[in-house]
This record gives C-alpha cells, structure tokens and sequence, in this order.
C-alpha cells in the first residue's frame, strides 16, 4: 500500500476522544474515511495539500495508541522482568509491542525499513525508515510506576542525502496523551497545538535528565545533575527520554539534556521539540544527529546558559563542592 493509500470509502460512525481502542480501527480498515471533525482535532496538523503526511500521522497515531493499550493491559499483570545488561530491563510487554507495531508498518507499508530497539534494524532498502521504542521507560514500567510511553518516528532519505524526520508520535497510555509533529507543520498534543516555554533564564528553569542502564559507570551525568539542579529549580529524573523531551515541547520542562540515548529515545522526540519551537543540539552547540549520543534540548532561550554551563563542568570550571554531611548536624 502507498504512504498516500488511505483510500477514503468507508464511513467512521462516530469519533469518541475518551476510547482507548479508537484509533486502532484505522490500523486495520485503512479504507475508512474519516470525518473532517475528528481528522483536524486528532492530528491538529492536517492540511489538503500534503496527503502523505495526513494519512502517515493518522495512521502512526493508531499504532501508537493500540501498542500503549497493549502496554496497560501488560502492565496490570504479573509482570516478568528479564535483564539484557546489568540493570537493563526488558519485559514481554517491550518485545510484545515492538511485535504490534512492526506487524502493524508491515501491513500498511511493506517496504520501509525499521529500527526497532528490541528487534533491531530490518533493512530493506527503502527511502523510508522507522524508528521504534516500543516501550520508553521499562524500568518504571517494570516497577509499577506509571511513566512511560510508546515512540515512533518516521524518517525520509532523498538519494545521496541525510534523513530527515518528517512524522512523529509519543503516546503516553497512562495519561491518554498523543504527542505529535510533522517535519514543518508544528507539534501537538491531543490535536492542540503546544509550543516550548518561555522562561528566559536559567535559574529559573524546570528541567529533565536521565541516566542510561548501560555503561552506567563510565556516565559522568551525576555532576552534571549536581551543578544544574544548584543552578536551577531543579532538574527530574523521571525515567523515559521520550516524555521527557515531549515535556519541553509542550513547555512544562524548559531544557533537556541525556549523554548515550539511542536514535529510538530521540528520533520522535527531537522532532517534537523542534516543531514546538524549541532547539536540540550535542553538548558543544553542533547540530544534534540521531547518532550524536548527546543530546540537549531546550525552549532555545535557555539554550546558551546551559551549554555555557555544561563547558565549565567538562572543564571543571566554577564545580560546587559536595558538601561535608556534618554541615547538616549544625
Ligand atoms: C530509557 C529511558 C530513560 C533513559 C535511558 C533510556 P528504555 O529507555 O528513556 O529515561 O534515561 O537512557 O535507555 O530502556 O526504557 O527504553
Ligand atoms: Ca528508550
Ligand atoms: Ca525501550
């Protein structure tokens, strides 16, 4: 089937925001048509001209959301944990939603590639590739607490030059949050379009980190967290890049920054972010790539602050010391 393949025959009888399962049924009745209504608030970004890219996020949206209802149903069972690393978790439910979503790209297009993080790459060829993270954040998962999401980023390459990232989705089933974007046509959540903050400095900034189960010794993060959590109004460790960098785009974290992601953590977020208006680059300010392995991304006013501060820490310049724990008995 063609990416413009939505051929449009069967009528969609009625659209309810609040169903888990809603838009699952345009994964698998790709002849549907849907209604004008429900088209513009669900995707929020959808314009006759560019059918492509319509029906890409319509239907990547579906996906998203029926392997974030299979995570739920996975996440109040019994849940298995198995380790690939040291304390790198991987359940049933991370390999059982990379096989959804594969299953899902297979039958809409046949001949794209995907890089998926449980599976790897399947490599056909094809101008179009997927970037999957069929669970973000399995070590919260793992333990019952309720933050993570499903990514899935969809990237172009024209012959002889670099991909580019033109659709994207992040699907939070514990809050029934779709965080979306189009390469040049804005970022959304829910089908409302959300834009990156507006805080200025970075004193008074909100912002996010994370820390990678792999190599976790060789990770200087940790000072990186002491200095920008004493330099700001503090920094979360919530457990899954991909809401993390969807939380600067929607503007309630101002700045982002994750040493080691994989192109998985960051292909959709990134471009989130950035169609949000905000900036993402390495830690040195060059154009962040999806194998850069650093990763900053803030509201862009901030921007300047932080790389500024993440120079003197790889420098060891102006550090704060840890403080003696006897100052706390006084
Ligand atoms: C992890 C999460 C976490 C980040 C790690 C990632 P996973 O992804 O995004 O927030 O700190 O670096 O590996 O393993 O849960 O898909
Ligand atoms: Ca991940
Ligand atoms: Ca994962």
């Amino acid at each position: 089937m063609a990416e413009e393949g939505n051929n449009l025959g069967v009528r969609f009888p009625e659209y309810r925001p609040s169903q888990v399962f809603r838009l699952h049924w345009f994964a698998v009745h790709p002849q549907a048509e849907i209604p004008t209504e429900a088209r513009s608030r669900f995707s929020g970004a959808m314009s006759q001209n560019s059918p492509n890219h319509d029906s890409f996020l319509l239907s990547m949206s579906a996906i998203a959301r029926e392997a974030g209802a299979l995570l739920m149903h996975h996440f109040h069972q019994h849940l298995k944990i198995e380790y690939k690393g040291d304390a790198d978790l991987v359940t049933a439910a991370d390999r059982a939603s990379e096989v959804l979503i594969r299953e899902r790209i297979r039958q809409q297009w046949p001949t794209h590639d995907v890089l998926g993080e449980e599976q790897g790459l399947s490599d056909q060829g094809s101008e179009y590739r997927w970037y999957v993270d069929p669970l973000d954040g399995t070590t919260n998962f793992a333990h019952k607490f309720p933050v993570f999401c499903v990514s899935m980023a969809l990237e172009h390459r024209s012959s002889g030059r670099p991909g580019k990232r033109i659709a994207a989705v992040i699907y939070d089933p514990t809050r029934d949050e779709l965080f979306s974007a189009e390469q040049g046509r804005g970022a959304h959540l829910n089908g409302e379009a959300i834009h990156v903050s507006k805080t200025a400095t970075l004193k008074e900034s909100l912002l996010a980190t994370g820390f990678p189960s792999q190599k976790r010794h060789k990770n200087p993060n940790i000072y990186f967290y002491h200095q920008i959590t004493l330099r700001s109004h503090g920094v979360r460790r919530a457990g899954s890049a991909a809401l993390d960098l969807c939380n600067v785009a929607a503007g309630r974290f101002d700045g982002f920054w994750e040493f080691n992601l994989n192109p998985w953590d960051t292909a959709a977020g990134v471009l989130i972010v950035q169609e949000a208006g905000g900036t993402v680059t390495r830690f040195d300010g060059a154009p962040f790539e999806l194998n850069s392995r650093e990763t900053v991304a803030s509201n862009g006013l901030i921007h300047d602050a932080l790389l500024k501060e993440f120079k003197d820490i790889f420098a060891g310049r102006g550090l704060e010391a840890l403080p003696d724990p006897r100052e706390y008995e006084r």
